[in-house]
């Protein structure tokens, strides 16, 4: 049978559903699409008058929603009705690491994807195809259907008949950059056995991608393409952060063996910045993934390898914060130290994984005084994270202040707010603001000796140096 697709209902409104379907909506003004989540506070932020108030910061997301949202996209918690009406169901749901039970630290949680399969088993009708979004282990897909066909005798009465088809339709776009890679993904990928449901899917991405990078495959190849592909992204990352720790050890500098390597046009440019380790909610969850079921199916070199990945990623972030603590006399204790970003990378208010947070907690452990500032982040934010309160800081540097106990942070709303009696500036995350300061006014308002460590190369060497501050840089020995 044809599918005509009108009616589209996403499942989770996160930093994939929010922005993909925005997209979609955009490009097929033909087609209805709910998005819907259980969490009411993100629902309302999606329809905050003021679009700079939508819950994901994600640069030019705001101009596409303002298009789209009230016409053919819509926002809610009625999940129930938006199921029902759907013709096409993506499953945009999270799908974290498992913390505890068979496979914790490891294997995916698809507790919340279970969930929804249910739902959609329980309220959908008529024929339906349901895509999976998020980030899956292969063989989820059969998971899902079964669910679905269990519940199709228990719930299908004759007016409420339902049919489904299950399709793998894994995303990859990255955060920070998500409204351009879905206006012009490398390829769109989708997995699955039903012709007819799989070009009704294809039909709605054809709107604006190229037939020729729309990629049919079986749905077990789809699934394992994914965790593939981000498996093969943080191996780059970890691999140029092995190497920069040799450079600072030896005299090379990393970027210009990253430079020298990547003009090789088999191994390429890109995804070759060395920086603290690689954050987000993705790289370590789907490569543990992917070591879990390499076990599951008794392939131990294979996990070990993937394994090995993640160990050098945890490895080189506690690496930054030993050589800092080295750096500053073998001790930060009572020390203050400016932390400038904490997003795990730049353009995004996302903070899962990012490797500010164990560097901070890392350095407080060790009594440092923080200040913390990022463009994006905020202060309920950071307290979750580093698990303990912080203060507001405050402008001019005051002694009497208890701010400035041992392993205690303060949050800078304001970029100057920081510097102030600060030993040392820790930049972290690559936001360009960073590459702006002026580092010779800076250094008047700090202790000597001061320091700068830019875990990002985005600093002025030249202007740090002229202000008479040491100069710490990932991968560079060429001052050892
Ligand atoms: P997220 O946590 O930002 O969003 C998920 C949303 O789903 C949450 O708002 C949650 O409330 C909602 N939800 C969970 N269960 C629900 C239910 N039963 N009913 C209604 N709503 C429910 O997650 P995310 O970053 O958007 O990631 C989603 C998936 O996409 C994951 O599998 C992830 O691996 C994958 N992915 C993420 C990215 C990324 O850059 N973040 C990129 C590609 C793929
Ligand atoms: C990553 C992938 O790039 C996306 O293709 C994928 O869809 C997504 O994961 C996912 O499945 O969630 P994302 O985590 O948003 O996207 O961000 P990346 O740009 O990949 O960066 C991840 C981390 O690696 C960041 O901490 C970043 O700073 C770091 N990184 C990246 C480097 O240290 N060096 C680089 O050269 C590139």
């Amino acid at each position: 049978m044809d599918f005509k697709i009108r009616n589209i209902c996403c499942i989770g409104a996160g930093y994939v559903g929010g922005p993909t379907m925005s997209v979609i909506a955009d490009h097929c003004p033909h087609i209805k699409v709910n998005v819907v989540d259980k969490n009411e506070d993100r629902i309302k932020l999606w329809n905050s008058q003021n679009f700079k108030n939508l819950p994901i910061y994600e640069p030019g997301l705001d101009k596409v929603v303002e298009r789209c949202r009230g016409k053919n996209l819509f926002f809610s918690t009625n999940i129930k009705e938006s199921i029902a009406s759907a013709d096409m169901i993506f499953i945009s749901v999270n799908t974290p690491t498992k913390k505890k039970g068979i496979g914790a630290g490891q294997a995916s949680d698809l507790k919340w994807v279970e969930a929804c399969a249910r739902q959609v088993a329980k309220y959908a009708k008529g024929p339906t195809i349901v895509v999976e979004k998020s980030t899956l282990p292969v063989k989820t897909a059969e998971v899902i259907k079964t669910i679905l066909e269990a519940s199709q005798s228990e719930f299908n009465i004759s007016e409420n008949y339902s049919s489904f088809h299950v399709l793998s339709n894994p995303e990859f776009l990255a955060e920070g950059s998500a409204i351009k890679d879905l206006e012009k993904p490398d390829r769109v990928l989708i997995g699955g056995e039903n012709k007819e449901a799989i070009n009704a899917l294809s039909d709605i991405y054809k709107s604006w991608v190229p037939k020729k990078k729309i990629l049919h495959t079986n749905i077990w190849s789809s699934e394992l393409a994914k965790l593939t592909a981000n498996a093969f992204l943080a191996q780059r990352i970890s691999s140029i952060n092995s190497i920069g720790a040799l450079c600072e050890a030896t005299g090379a500098d990393v970027r210009e063996v990253a430079r020298a390597i990547g003009t090789d046009s088999r191994i390429g440019s890109k995804f070759l910045d060395s920086g603290p380790g690689f954050g987000g909610s993705c790289f370590k969850k789907d490569i543990l993934n992917l070591v879990y079921l390499s076990k599951h199916f008794g392939l131990y070199e294979v996990a070990n390898f993937w394994e090995s990945v993640v160990n050098l990623n945890n490895w080189h972030q506690h690496r930054i914060s030993k050589l800092i603590v080295k750096k500053l006399f073998g001790t930060v204790s009572g020390k203050r130290i400016y932390i400038l970003g904490f997003a795990f990378k730049a353009n995004t208010n996302d903070t899962r994984e990012s490797a500010a947070i164990s560097i901070c907690k890392d350095l407080l452990e060790e009594g440092a005084i923080l200040s913390i500032y990022d463009p994006k982040v905020e202060l309920k934010q950071i307290e979750n994270d580093l698990g303990c309160k912080g203060m507001k800081a405050i402008k001019n540097y005051d002694k009497s202040q208890n701010y400035s106990i041992e392993g205690q942070w303060s949050f800078s709303e304001n970029i100057n707010d920081g510097f102030d009696r600060a030993d040392a500036v820790l930049v972290l995350t690559e936001w360009k603001i960073f590459s702006k300061i002026n580092w010779n006014a800076v250094s008047k308002k700090m202790r000597k000796p001061s320091w700068v460590f830019d875990a990002r190369s985005i600093i002025s060497e030249e202007n740090v140096l002229e202000a008479n501050i040491n100069l710490w840089k990932i991968g560079d020995g060429t001052r050892i």
